[in-house]
């Protein structure tokens, strides 16, 4: 979908429907009033008789409104303004997002950022409802046969705002750019999004942009680097393991990058240790990790951000076979610190342990672990936020800032060193389970312990990434979050 932008006045303008917000007892946007002049008071009338839902996340859509020459006008209810905030801003922009994609428009105008409430500015507005139309409008097609009443998205979004705002809408593009990316390989089916199909997906990406590098390491080479934590999770499998290396080189050569590494199971069974019916059902999702960060390195190259990045994957599937690691094996990492596996399916840690020991390479400024660790984040945080760890407030500090910014948030956990005796054994100098309690923590001290000499932050997107149980398909997220801190970073 492209983002378009226009200024004209907003009842001369011809669009199949035009998109704009009302607030839960007032005042009327700019757009609001003129359209309510234009249709002699009509809006108020509806507006007090109900017949518009002004309640935060509702919509109305009107055919012929009176008085202007748009086709259809879709009112996106936001609540009360003293109730208002980015947040709930975002999300009655999703939702207007999706109905539109539900009716049969190829394009439409909006005008959703012209309302006054504490805090965000205008830039801010219009940037967060064109990402947020393009998310909401999102539809997943790749394995589905097209039939023409179906629901699909629009070709092009036309945000109303004068010249000085264009910035905020190609930051939007290019944002949206990266969460429609990472949404896509989210949904992608086990069997087509392999640890092969991932590291075509990185050439592609290689290809289509400029200042982009790609390295691809097989097994052997994994081999030879001593990588036998991430090859042991992948021996069950049929599909060979793939380190994927996208490099952006947007800064001067001899600044440090951005290390982002990706946890990219492509299917997670839980190997030996194997999950039940209802478990393993959804872990086509366990690679958002990756997702993700491609997702943002996607979008940092369409913005061509003043930094350089390294975005490091780690693409492996867990599967049980004959020759599949044991509960019970000692596995020797890269960083040459030994691990008694305990549990198969705690296998995200184990591949993410020597992605983080080979980004130390890049002598990264920050590294960012990104993945879909534990189900003890999902209950602790559930679907609105990703839980945080960082061994530096500093960095801690600037992520939390960019997902409130964008609303994509994330929340700190704890790291204290007592909860690093759960992962105590006798047989090896880590076990990869912490046991009952804490286990979005005890997950996040196992990652610290290969990330000492690192300003390092992690992310469990368990809860984020998608929502258990729920036909919404993959979120994009730490897209907004990642891109934002990336942003940020760049000044
Ligand atoms: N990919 C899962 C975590 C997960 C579960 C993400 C549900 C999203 C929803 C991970 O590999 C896993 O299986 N973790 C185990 C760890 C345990 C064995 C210590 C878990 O969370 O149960
Ligand atoms: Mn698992
Ligand atoms: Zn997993």
């Amino acid at each position: 979908m492209k983002l378009l932008r226009d200024n004209a006045p907003v009842c001369e303008i011809s669009s199949d429907c035009l998109v704009v917000a009302v607030l839960d007892g007032g005042p009327l946007s700019p757009s609001v009033e003129a359209i309510d002049e234009a249709g002699q008071g009509g809006i108020t009338e509806m507006l007090k008789s109900r017949d518009i839902a002004a309640g935060a996340g509702k919509t109305t859509m009107i055919h012929q409104p009176a008085g202007i020459a748009a086709k259809r006008l879709l009112l996106v209810g936001l609540g009360k303004v003293e109730k208002l905030t980015l947040a709930r801003f975002n999300d009655a922009c999703q939702k207007a997002g999706k109905v539109l994609r539900d009716h049969p428009i190829k394009s439409c105008h909006a005008s959703l950022h012209d309302i006054e409430f504490g805090g965000a500015n205008e830039h801010a507005l219009l940037r967060q409802s064109a990402l947020a139309l393009h998310n909401g409008n999102y539809l997943y097609t790749v394995t589905k046969q097209l039939k023409e009443e179906a629901p699909a998205p629009l070709e092009h979004v036309t945000l109303l705002a004068g010249p000085e705002l264009q910035d905020a809408i190609d930051q939007a593009q290019g944002y949206a750019a990266g969460f429609e990316k990472a949404k896509m390989l989210g949904d992608l089916p086990p069997n087509i999004c392999t640890p092969a199909y991932l590291a075509q997906e990185a050439a592609a990406i290689a290809k289509a942009h400029d200042r982009v590098e790609l390295e691809i390491l097989e097994e052997s080479r994994m081999a030879e680097l001593g990588m036998d934590a991430l090859l042991g999770v992948s021996r069950g499998s049929a599909h060979d393991a793939r380190l994927i290396v996208l490099h952006y080189r947007g800064a001067d050569e001899n600044e440090k990058p951005v290390a982002l590494v990706g946890k990219g199971i492509t299917f997670d069974s839980g190997g030996l240790s194997l999950k039940s019916g209802e478990n393993m059902m959804q872990m086509k999702y366990d690679m958002c990790g990756a997702a993700g960060v491609i997702g943002a390195f996607v979008a940092c190259a369409k913005l061509g951000l003043n930094i350089n990045v390294v975005c490091i994957v780690a693409a492996v599937e867990n599967m049980p076979d004959g020759d599949a690691y044991r509960p019970g094996d000692v596995l020797t990492s890269m960083s040459g610190k030994t691990i008694e596996v305990l549990n198969t399916d705690a296998e995200g840690r184990l591949v993410l342990c020597d992605a983080l020991t080979y980004s130390e390479r890049f002598e990264p400024r920050f590294v960012i672990d990104v993945a879909t660790l534990t189900g003890a984040c999902v209950v602790a945080l559930g679907h609105h936020a990703s839980g945080l760890m960082s061994n530096d407030d500093e960095l801690a500090d600037a992520l939390l800032a960019a997902g409130d910014t964008i609303v994509d948030r994330a929340w700190r956990l704890p790291l204290w060193d007592e909860y690093q005796t759960q992962l105590d054994t006798p047989f090896a100098d880590m076990k990869n389970v912490g046991g009952m309690s804490a286990g979005v923590l005890t997950a996040g001290c196992f990652l610290s312990r290969f990330a000492e000499d690192l300003r390092w932050a992690h992310l469990d997107v368990a809860g984020s990434a998608w929502k258990w149980g729920g036909n919404d398909g993959a979120s994009g997220r730490p897209v907004g979050l990642l891109t934002q801190f990336l942003a940020d970073q760049a000044g």
